[in-house]
């Protein structure tokens, strides 16, 4: 038995068109080895990265040793900053609980994210102003700040990390390699916010982890699936090796492991198609972020679309359609992915797929008929499958590296909240891969401004516990 087996098989009218797509689209397919294979790689990667060796694994020390215990209270400012908007949210806290949460999303233009990154930290400061002004907020007054930087870090301290490279739709070459959180502090200064203290920074996925943990204690990864992904954890802190500073005696550390990097040493290019390649080819950061390219909402939609053209290329799609309404590189989203994918749900209609191609002008009998409808949700089921496949893979992993057999998964992200079956299928392979432990994935929304509240109550604890 392959690890394909839910999708559901291809029955086309034209059974010889059926297994010519079949034969093309075969190496969407992992076998139980391949299976074995990425998993074996990612335990390897996950280990050498943990023991400073060559990795292409982060395994960030995030510096966080501890949960939240309930006890965390405060007025915080938090800034999140990862996707295409950013947010900046004011919490408030009681006993471990949100008394409030205001936010408000900013639009940052393509320039800003492309362009020089000075300009981009000062307008971050200008927005911090503005809503510090519009929520009637004391300048002069010491605010904590909780930084969610949602990109791969090198973290000194809790509030020290060095951006590795960007990812996603971010590209200010300038800002690799500098200290993010002294870049936002001098510019929140510049812009006369001299009250604001940045107490941490933190990844999307440990917010998620620090939030999870906020609604059940049993949760001990955090995972994001959204237009890029990740996953943080708590690990034990004797086998975290690079520790900058002293230590306190921590027994756990989150750990962000930047998952998205997975492969880019060429351990798993054993699954990867030519469409893969393709997708990657034009892609902002190529052969970079190999895994995040199979698996995450920036990419699920290119892969669907690359695949699809194969296709039509080898005349197994489109036939009679016009070669200008096939959507364009990169113009084809994974909410179309989703779409397509809630069909399979509603007893095999083509309701939703109809409605995807009506956004790109083809006409049912004209342009395509019930075969095309068939082959191209065959195409993005495979392409979904695949992506939940390898993501539960390491979650297996993950959740097998553990000692306790209870473990709550807290996840987030476009990705996960849309995709009609992602979650399902995730449920089912992981049952399969660690059949010994008992997990719940647990929605854990907007882990990644919440947790910039809870981490930095986290950080003034720990700050008050270790000067004492
Ligand atoms: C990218 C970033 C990572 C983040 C993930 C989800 O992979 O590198 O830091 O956690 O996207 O937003």
């Amino acid at each position: 038995q392959d690890g394909n087996y839910k999708v559901n098989d291809l029955q086309l009218k034209d059974n010889k068109r059926a297994q010519f797509v079949k034969e093309s689209l075969k190496n969407l397919i992992l076998s139980n080895e391949q299976i074995e294979k990425v998993g074996e790689a990612f335990k390897q990667e996950m280990s050498s990265a943990l023991d400073e060796k060559t990795s292409s694994l982060q395994m960030e020390n995030t510096y966080i040793p501890e949960l939240p215990n309930g006890s965390e209270e405060g007025t915080y400012l938090a800034l999140d900053l990862g996707g295409t908007n950013f947010r900046i949210i004011l919490l408030e806290l009681a006993n471990g609980e949100f008394l409030k949460e205001d936010f408000k999303f900013y639009h940052i233009s393509d320039e800003a994210r492309l362009g020089c990154g000075i300009e981009l930290f000062n307008y971050l400061a200008e927005c911090v102003k503005d809503f510090m002004t519009l929520k009637n907020m004391p300048f002069d007054m010491k605010i904590p700040m909780g930084f969610t930087f949602s990109f791969p870090m090198k973290q000194h301290s809790l509030h020290s990390a060095e951006l590795v490279t960007w990812t996603k739709s971010f590209n200010c070459p300038s800002v690799v390699g500098c200290d993010v959180v002294q870049l936002l502090q001098t510019s929140l200064r510049k812009h006369g916010m001299r009250n604001i203290e940045v107490l941490c920074i933190l990844n999307d996925t440990t917010g998620t982890l620090v939030e999870g943990a906020r609604l059940d204690a049993k949760t001990r990864i955090g995972m994001i699936l959204g237009t890029g992904s990740n996953a943080a954890f708590l690990e034990r802190a004797d086998r975290v090796h690079h520790w900058e500073g002293e230590r306190h005696g921590e027994k756990n550390v989150i750990i962000d492991i930047e998952w998205g990097a997975f492969g880019d040493k060429g351990t798993i290019d054993f699954i990867r198609t030519e469409h893969d390649k393709e997708v990657d080819n034009g892609s902002l950061l190529k052969r970079s972020f190999t895994f995040e390219k199979y698996i995450s909402g920036k990419y699920l939609g290119e892969v669907v679309r690359v695949v699809l053209k194969s296709l039509c290329d080898k005349n197994l799609l489109f036939t009679k359609a016009s070669k200008d309404l096939f959507p364009a590189p990169w113009k084809f989203g994974t909410d179309n992915v989703s779409h397509i994918e809630e069909d399979a749900l509603n007893g095999c209609s083509n309701t939703s797929t109809v409605k995807v191609l009506d956004k790109f002008n083809y006409r049912f009998n004209i342009d395509y008929d019930e075969d095309d409808i068939k082959v191209i949700q065959y195409t993005t089921a495979l392409v979904s499958y695949r992506a939940a496949l390898l993501v539960s893979i390491c979650t297996s992993v993950l959740l097998n590296r553990m000692t306790e057999t209870d473990i709550t998964v807290a996840v987030d992200g476009s990705v996960y909240k849309h995709h009609p079956r992602l979650k399902k299928w995730m449920v089912q392979l992981i049952k399969e891969l660690s059949p010994e432990k008992n997990f719940h994935l647990m929605l854990a929304e907007d882990g990644s401004g919440k947790g910039a509240g809870l981490v930095s109550a986290i950080a003034q604890r720990i700050n008050t516990r270790n000067v004492c």
